[in-house]
């Protein structure tokens, strides 16, 4: 880091922790007694402020409303045993914050102010960090576009803000997919690879489609033909075909996810052959038939490790070996967690 970034820190008088039931941590729904604020205009960032959670005023002009420059990036904080708390690869979603804003057309922000700015969050929140197994502080950083005007061209001023929630895992149980055929999450020369407000946006029709009919998420399949397979839902997908670590190249379409990353290190580290290609729908549902699929997890920050029970393709259904016996992905969740919850040293300087 260059400098320390001088931030205004304004605490709370009304702290929510007492009132906030631990035990019962669904994703997404509580949230931590503060949030960070910055705000560009005249080319610069300024204006660091931390300031008590609450609901903010806008203009309704505002063209992250209108035409969508918005996105987000997803990050936990860890508690460990001895009191200390660390932050997940955070260097790793500053850079993705970046593919995301340039796409978009929106500002840079500096590597070290989007570090800065959580760490200093985290630590004035570090109470609302839960200790339990499984269990994390959810970061949520994100960038929108604040000029009032309805021209449609790229803004001149934006807020960057995080918030923070404790939580416990996004998907409870093993998963029960259908794989899509007829929607497209992503399209080649698209932004499917940014996260953008607008790709969850539209996602949400088919994956409601898709859970009126008894799945929990979707396998997103290339726009053109639905033949290769892409992601699943809100996370990365991988599998243990024929016992090597099989998943989908990141591309146009395809988010380059920080956990996906981290399963690949792991993997290579403990002598699987890795195959980062397109990935057939046909020779996936091929493994489950003749034994050689193994192992389908979805891998994201949100998601950790989650695996797929269920696969289901134009009508016919197919049932995974149990999660509990497969042996990779329970093998790396085991090596992730004690990772992050500080249980051995990590020697890939992971944990900031
Ligand atoms: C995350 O894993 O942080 C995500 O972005 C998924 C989220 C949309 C629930």
């Amino acid at each position: 880091m260059t400098e320390t970034l001088d931030i205004s820190i304004t605490k709370t008088l009304n702290s929510r922790l007492e009132q906030t039931d631990f035990s019962n941590l669904p994703f997404g729904r509580t949230f931590a007694n503060h949030m960070f604020v910055a705000d560009y205009a005249d080319g610069e960032w300024k204006n660091f402020q931390i300031v008590p959670y609450g609901d903010i005023v806008m203009s309704p002009a505002i063209s992250a409303i209108h035409y969508g420059q918005s996105f987000f990036e997803g990050l936990k904080a860890y508690k460990h045993g001895d009191g200390k708390v660390s932050v997940f690869r955070p260097y790793m979603n500053a850079a993705r914050f970046n593919k995301s804003a340039e796409r978009l057309c929106m500002p840079d922000l500096p590597e070290d102010i989007f570090v800065q700015s959580i760490a200093a969050l985290v630590d004035v929140d570090k109470d609302w960090i839960p200790a339990q197994a499984n269990h994390s502080l959810y970061i949520r950083p994100f960038m929108f576009a604040t000029d009032p005007y309805l021209g449609v061209q790229p803004s001149k001023t934006y807020k960057f803000m995080v918030i923070t929630g404790p939580t416990g895992p996004y998907f409870s149980k093993p998963l029960r997919v259908k794989i899509e055929t007829e929607y497209s999450r992503s399209t080649e020369g698209g932004f499917g690879y940014a996260k953008a407000a607008g790709n969850y946006g539209g996602a949400m029709l088919p994956s409601r489609k898709a859970v009126e009919q008894g799945y929990d998420q979707l396998i997103w399949t290339d726009s053109k033909e639905h033949l290769y397979m892409e992601e699943l839902g809100a996370a990365n997908v991988m599998f243990i075909l024929d016992g090597k670590l099989v998943t989908p190249s990141t591309r146009d379409t395809i988010l380059k996810g920080i956990t996906r990353d981290t399963v690949l290190n792991l993997a290579r580290e403990w002598g699987y052959e890795i195959e980062e290609r397109r990935v057939s729908v046909a020779e996936i549902l091929e493994g489950a038939r003749n034994g050689k699929l193994t192992d389908a997890f979805g891998a994201g920050t949100a998601a950790t490790i989650a695996p797929i029970g269920e696969i289901e393709h134009e009508g016919q259904l197919y049932t995974l070996i149990d999660p509990s016996q497969r042996v990779f992905s329970n093998k790396v969740l085991k090596t992730l967690d004690e990772i992050r919850y500080g249980v051995t040293p990590d020697p890939y300087g992971w944990n900031y």
